[in-house]
């Protein structure tokens, strides 16, 4: 079937689906071979060997790179598995330029572990261009962004950077698990390649782990294969098997819970317990106009607030609640709460993590399909444990 003029929702559930040629079954099946038979000794073959690649791999890979608009993609084992097999682009000696606002595990690959491969860092608020000017270096060859950054929500303009980074030959990578493609594909913006934890709203029901790369060019992506088939970071068919089924109704689950979430950063806004609400589509946000332009007809499901005065009263609050379960992660089903200082992002330096901005009373919500009522009273009555 050719996919390409179908509508993004109905992609989500025919590219990379089509039906079994052996036995007409709706649904492919779960290819679990490890190597596969070869025409001939030394004759190529579509499929050699697993972890160079693998039919259900690859109907995800073709997925997601359709809904990104990529020339391809790339599954892997996790979300930071992904991101690393783009920085593996990078050599001793180059720099990279970073959003302030990104998830703690970046953090940690960038500062611990990829300064140890003399690859050099430096956190920029992208939200400011003359920003990324101050940074940039003779030796800069990447530039990583997220938006809505993680966990304070700030919203680059992905344009405006893209456009910056062009003019250098600065390669751009977009972390675009927060957005989805439902609501913002980077590379219509010019980014490179767009890289998410699927282990989110890809997948989407908390119950795979993994993560894609897709990438405009490809160059980029035959050089992302090489390093990933050399290391072996590769998803499992079972994981490929369900983020595939999960982003068969992505765009229905994302507009929904950006709905409820809209919903809930009004009711926070107005909480008296709660300093400030940071959601992009909320009026306010710094960033609303910009993130009216780039996300698509609504602002996701992230919202991050200030709740109560200090770490303790901020750690009773999600402690406290029914519904939301506290735990790391997002994006799928069910709601979850944090505190981002020390959970999701406890592996900043505390001098770093304050410097950006995320305090000890920061909470971060992932809003998930139950009802907004629902949602709304266990929150309510989770703040009002705090006195
Ligand atoms: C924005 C973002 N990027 C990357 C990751 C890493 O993904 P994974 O946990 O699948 O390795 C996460 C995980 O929470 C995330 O929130």
């Amino acid at each position: 079937m050719n996919t390409k003029n179908l509508s993004f929702r109905t992609r989500s559930i025919h590219v990379g689906s089509n039906r079994d040629p052996q036995t007409g079954a709706v649904v492919p099946p779960i290819h679990v071979a490890s190597t596969y038979v070869l025409p001939g000794a030394g004759e190529p073959s579509e499929f050699d060997y697993a972890r160079t690649g693998n039919p259900s791999r690859q109907r995800l890979e073709q997925l997601v790179a359709s809904l990104e608009g990529g020339v391809g993609g790339l599954a892997y084992s996790s979300g930071m598995a992904a991101t690393h097999g783009a920085m593996m682009l990078l050599k001793q000696g180059d720099h990279v330029i970073a959003g302030a606002d990104i998830y703690g595990g970046t953090y940690r690959l960038l500062h611990k572990v990829l300064n140890q491969a003399g690859i050099e860092v430096s956190l920029v608020d992208t939200r400011q261009i003359h920003r990324l000017d101050q940074a940039a270096r003779d030796n800069t060859r990447m530039l990583w962004l997220e938006s809505p950054g993680n966990p304070l929500m700030s919203i680059t303009d992905l344009e405006q950077c893209c456009r910056w980074a062009k003019s250098r030959k600065i390669l751009v990578g977009v972390d675009n698990t927060f957005a989805t493609p439902v609501l913002t594909r980077p590379l219509e913006f010019g980014a490179d390649i767009v890289m998410h934890s699927a282990t989110k709203y890809l997948g989407g029901h908390s119950d795979a782990l993994g993560g894609v790369l897709v990438t405009s060019q490809t160059e980029i992506l035959e050089r992302l294969h090489f390093f990933q088939n050399a290391v072996g970071n590769v998803m499992s068919p079972w994981d490929a098997y369900l983020v595939g089924r999960g982003i068969k109704t992505l765009e229905l689950r994302v507009r929904e819970q950006s709905s409820t979430a809209l919903r809930l950063a009004e009711f926070l806004s107005q909480h008296p317990r709660v300093r400030s609400v940071n959601y992009p589509g909320l009026e306010q946000h710094p960033g609303y106009e910009i993130a009216r332009r780039q996300m698509d007809g609504a602002f996701g499901a992230m919202i991050s607030f200030e709740a109560g005065d200090d770490f303790s009263q901020a750690k009773t609050m999600v402690e406290s609640t029914g519904l939301f379960q506290l735990a790391v992660s997002l994006g799928a089903v069910e709601s979850l709460i944090e505190q981002p200082a020390s959970m999701s992002h406890a592996a900043y330096d505390r001098e770093d993590r304050l410097a950006h901005g995320i305090t000890d009373s920061l909470v971060r919500i992932s809003v998930g399909l139950e009802s907004f009522d629902d949602l709304k009273a266990d929150l309510s009555q989770a703040l009002d444990s705090m006195d």
